[in-house]
């Protein structure tokens, strides 16, 4: 059973867990991730077996530094000044590999493209006492829903895994946003905990959308996220017996007769409802519901990631069982 230490107190017992080429589940920003060092092809593939995810399916390569960056990928200008604005932060760069690569093929699943972001706090703490870039799916079994908690990730990883960092409720709530610019334009590939009009404001023009060409996230397409119970999107009544999840101060017909009920933001706020979402999630998805009913979520700004995920967790079931991430 895994080992849980405080983020004060976590970085010497982590960093030698690492070095021995094992894995530990650490805070980042987004949601907890399952690190382990990227250039160890034994500690990626210990990942892989934990999560038992598909080997096809690339890691996010994290690095303490646009520098550390520099030295595994080659930047072409727009991507640089996405990293300008957003590192450390909740952005994804997918980036040219250099040669010889600095990670493991195992991270990139063999793609000549690496996948790499700075995270914030004490992963990247943690990046720059090690050295090196550490490779870090969510801490979550393939197809499950991400961890924001030490609590989710013992529940789900613990008798997997050696030693869990605690830093509490992860502060964004959702995983981090994925970019990769194609001949200068910029495509978006996973919407996440950048809103997407944060970018453009950057950029001065709009991002790219859809899967035009070979640029999928490959965990992208495939049902994800995945509760136990059903899930129906833009409810806009409560079957009885259904667990509710709710979103702002009005509620929808038959919500009273909820199994159970949560309410992302009360307020009607969607980066409080970004950061609730896989813990209530969790806490609808109960023995005996057979589905969660949503209310109807406004796709702006961190709502496009929100209702990404939620459209993931609806997917149905054999829709890609063996992609989730
Ligand atoms: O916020 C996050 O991004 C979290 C925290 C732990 O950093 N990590 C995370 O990792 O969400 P994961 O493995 O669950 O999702 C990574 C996504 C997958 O959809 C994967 O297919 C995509 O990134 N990806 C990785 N390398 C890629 C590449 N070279 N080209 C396209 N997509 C890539
Ligand atoms: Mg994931």
């Amino acid at each position: 059973m895994a080992e849980i230490f405080p983020e004060d107190q976590a970085l010497s017992r982590a960093l030698a867990t690492l070095r021995a080429g094992e894995v530990v589940a650490l805070p980042t920003e987004t949601v907890y991730g399952l690190a382990a060092d990227a250039a160890n092809g034994e500690a990626v593939v210990r990942i892989f077996e934990t999560k038992r995810r598909p080997r096809f399916n690339p890691l996010i390569a994290h690095v303490a530094s646009l520098d550390m960056a520099q030295s595994l990928a080659s930047f072409d200008p727009v991507s640089l000044r996405l990293a300008e604005a957003f590192w450390p932060g909740p952005l994804t760069l997918v980036l040219p590999l250099r040669e010889p690569a600095g990670v493991h093929p195992l991270v990139t699943a063999g793609l000549p493209t690496v996948a790499l972001r700075v995270p914030r706090g004490f992963a990247r703490d943690l990046i720059a006492a090690f050295g090196g870039p550490l490779a870090a799916p969510s801490a979550n079994s393939s197809g499950r829903i991400s961890p924001t908690s030490a609590a989710a990730v013992m529940a789900d990883l613990g008798s997997r895994i050696p030693l869990i960092v605690d830093g509490g409720r992860t502060l964004v709530g959702v995983e981090s946003t994925i970019v990769k610019v194609n001949d200068g334009e910029a495509v978006l590939l996973r919407p996440g905990g950048i809103a997407a009009p944060d970018i453009e404001r950057v950029l001065g023009r709009p991002l790219h959308r859809g899967t035009h060409g070979a640029i999928a996230a490959p965990g992208m397409m495939a049902s994800h996220y995945a509760p136990r119970a059903a899930v129906r999107l833009h409810a806009s009544d409560v079957v009885p017996g259904e667990a509710l999840l709710a979103f702002g101060p009005r509620r929808i017909p038959g919500a009273e007769g909820a199994a159970r009920m949560e309410n992302l933001s009360p307020a009607g706020d969607l980066g409080e409802a970004a950061r609730n979402l896989f813990a209530m999630m969790n806490a609808l998805d109960l023995p005996g519901v057979p589905a969660i009913a949503v209310e109807p979520i406004p796709a702006e700004g961190l709502g496009e990631a929100i209702n990404d995920r939620l459209a993931r967790a609806a997917a149905p079931r054999d829709a890609g069982l063996a992609q989730g991430a």
